[in-house]
């Protein structure tokens, strides 16, 4: 956040009345005896028990829970233990038994237009039937599932039939490369992948067989892949191994009935790997009860869902936020989701604001880095079109720069819908800091902590910082969608995110001002995790990218200001003796980072140096080279080399 943007804490937007008067929270403070926000987030702290006993309450349970948190093991937390669940009882089942099951569940539109609807009977059919597929392919309980799909109806349906047998599923999203998938099954062990022939973006195909194929030959457990037929290119079919999904959806033994897994509140839901500080992405687990309960409380109060509503999360479903609030929150909740195959801005910049004219979207949930984009195509293009179906907007992935904020406001949401700037994380399965629509908001803020959660500001010895001081943002008690460990290194989980004095505090990586009104201000990561248009990237991964390389002897990687992704990979490297740094070499290691982690880590810039600021004990000072970069003062470099 900019000094322009803290000067901006004056800055107020009000709810209308009617927004204030419809809103799911002022019901439900009203049946509390609340008349404001600060008193019943106090309760919801004090009482925190029974207000998490009451919002699970919400949802169905096979058998009932004993106890709601259990914190004898901290920081290895359980929730709701003893109860009986699957998300997909209360994602799809529940709603068979009422009128939504002839509700529509998802709206589909492909890049070239064609439409698909899925009402939540249509969902469940799918998914009972690739359930059973699964179980004939010999998909046990507890098992882990790798998925690499594009953005396709299919991708939530995969992940849903996981879920009901009781499988994890481990999503990998479909703008990684064949290293990362590899990586990624091997350490989930699966045995199976579902995958597709290809995915459409901005009317190009990617050859997701073909990068699935790359992964497989060095993926010794995988012994079965289901192929989705998306774009018709021919592509290798591995006899043995690989099948068509449609074949095998019109078999027999994909029956229209399954019966939901019973299992454990505190079963594994799903892993989904996110960058950390060191080269080996994080295999984050969430579980069915507490994660159900956190997303669905979040997502109903937030998002203040109701059953007109037309809700578009433009997120890709392989991230925690489609995971969270495009296939599983939603769902729980009974709403109609509208989900988009494309780009932004293809074929013209107008093609979301079209989208809103024709479903007449009443919700858009989107990164900043979409909204910087968009705007930089100016006001013409939504302009052109009838957005007055909107109600609420919402940001989530990266700070938002209050221009980008007052554009969405003013010019998207025509002057009257609240912009619910979440602050979460693959970590923390669900908002955390949020608005709600009864909130007054203030641009570039996320405002306050959600209900149940307790959030702070403190400095490195755990005291809470000065208003307007910088310092870390920590979470001071655990709750229900929280990660409960890392895939095979509880160690780690423990070490990353709770190793702290005093003990006791979920440190996110993040650093933050509170101000004197209690709104948070999120800065920006304080690790070694750089976010590029919303992506999480850890500077290590790109790093050991380049120096697999064979002209790089040592790399370094760090952010930059960029004006639509919010920030830019720049490299630095060492070359080894003998090799020139050139355009061309410098052009080929982009590539080549690209090649090796995907597309969205593509730097701006690869620099040739002698030498790299390091510690004396060898570690690269990348503060130092963004303090160069920035041709700003260096700070404390005692430590450096000399
Ligand atoms: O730095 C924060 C930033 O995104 C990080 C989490 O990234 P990831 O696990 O990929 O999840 C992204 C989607 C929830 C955080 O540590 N971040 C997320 N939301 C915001 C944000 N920074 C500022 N404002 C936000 N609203």
């Amino acid at each position: 956040m900019t000094d322009d943007a803290r000067q901006q804490t004056q800055e107020v937007y009000y709810p209308t009345e009617s927004i204030v008067e419809q809103a799911n929270i002022t019901a439900y403070m009203r049946s509390k005896g609340f008349s404001n926000w600060d008193d019943l987030h106090r309760w919801s702290l004090d009482q925190s028990d029974t207000f998490w006993d009451e919002m699970a309450q919400r949802l169905g349970w096979y058998a009932p829970y004993t106890q709601i948190l259990d914190d004898s093991k901290k920081p290895f937390f359980t929730w709701f233990t003893g109860g009986k669940t699957n998300i997909v009882h209360n994602a799809i089942d529940r709603h068979m038994s009422t009128w939504r099951r002839n509700k529509l569940a998802f709206i589909w539109e492909g890049e070239d237009g064609t439409v698909r609807n899925f009402s939540y009977a249509d969902v469940n059919r799918e998914v009972s039937k690739l359930a059973n597929v699964l179980k004939a392919m010999g998909v046990q309980k507890g098992d882990i599932v790798s998925i690499y799909l594009p953005r396709v109806p299919e991708l939530p349906f995969a992940m849903l039939a996981c879920a009901k047998i009781g499988a994890a599923h481990s999503v990998i999203y479909g703008g990684f490369s064949h290293e990362a998938l590899r990586d990624r099954i091997a350490d989930a062990q699966s045995k199976v992948l579902i995958t597709a022939d290809g995915g459409y973006m901005r009317n190009k195909v990617i050859e997701l067989k073909k990068i699935a194929d790359d992964a497989m030959s060095s993926s010794p457990t995988i012994q079965t892949a289901i192929v989705l037929k998306r774009t018709g290119h021919a592509v290798d079919m591995h006899v043995g191994r690989d099948y068509w999904w449609h074949d095998l959806m019109a078999l027999p033994i994909a029956s229209e009935r399954c019966e939901t897994e019973v299992v454990d509140a505190e079963h594994p839901l799903f892993i989904l790997y996110t960058s950390g500080s060191t080269g080996k992405p994080k295999g984050v687990v969430h579980t069915h009860g507490g994660y159900s309960v956190g997303i669905a409380t979040t997502f109903h109060f937030t998002f203040d869902i109701k059953d007109h509503d037309i809700y578009w999360c433009a997120a890709d479903p392989g991230w925690i936020t489609g995971h969270s609030y495009i296939v599983y929150a939603p769902l729980i909740e009974g709403a109609t989701s509208f989900i988009y195959e494309g780009a932004p801005n293809y074929p013209y910049p107008n093609r979301w604001w079209q989208i809103v004219e024709r479903y007449k979207i009443s919700i858009l949930y989107t990164a900043p880095t979409a909204i910087r984009g968009l705007m930089r195509f100016g006001d013409a293009w939504p302009k052109r079109h009838d957005l007055s179906s909107l109600r609420l907007l919402g940001s989530v992935g990266e700070p938002i720069n209050p221009e980008a904020w007052r554009w969405y406001y003013d010019i998207i949401g025509g002057g009257n819908c609240p912009i619910m700037d979440t602050w979460w994380q693959t970590e923390t399965g669900g908002f955390m800091i949020t608005p709600n629509p009864t909130t007054p908001l203030k641009p570039g803020s996320g405002t306050k902590a959600f209900l149940g959660i307790e959030m702070d500001v403190v400095d490195e010895h755990g005291n809470r910082t000065a208003d307007n001081a910088d310092g870390l943002l920590v979470a001071k008690r655990p709750w229900p969608s929280i990660m409960r460990t890392i895939l095979h290194d509880a160690e780690r989980y423990a070490n990353s995110y709770w190793n702290n004095e005093p003990v006791g505090l979920y440190t996110a990586g993040d650093s933050a001002r509170r101000d004197k009104d209690g709104y948070f201000w999120v800065i920006g990561r304080i690790d070694d995790v750089i976010k590029v248009s919303g992506y999480r990237l850890g500077t290590a991964e790109i790093e050991s990218a380049l120096v697999s390389h064979p002209a790089v002897a040592e790399a370094a990687a760090i952010g930059l200001p960029h004006e639509i992704k919010g920030t830019g990979i720049h490299c630095f490297v060492i070359l080894r003796s003998g090799i020139e740094g050139s355009d061309k070499l410098s052009e080929e290691l982009r590539t080549h980072v690209a090649k090796e982690l995907g597309p969205i880590t593509k730097p701006e810039a690869v620099s040739f140096m002698a030498a790299l600021p390091k510690t004396r004990s060898g570690k690269i000072m990348r503060r130092v080279l963004k303090a160069q970069a920035l041709g700003q003062d260096l700070g404390d470099i005692s430590t450096l080399e000399g």
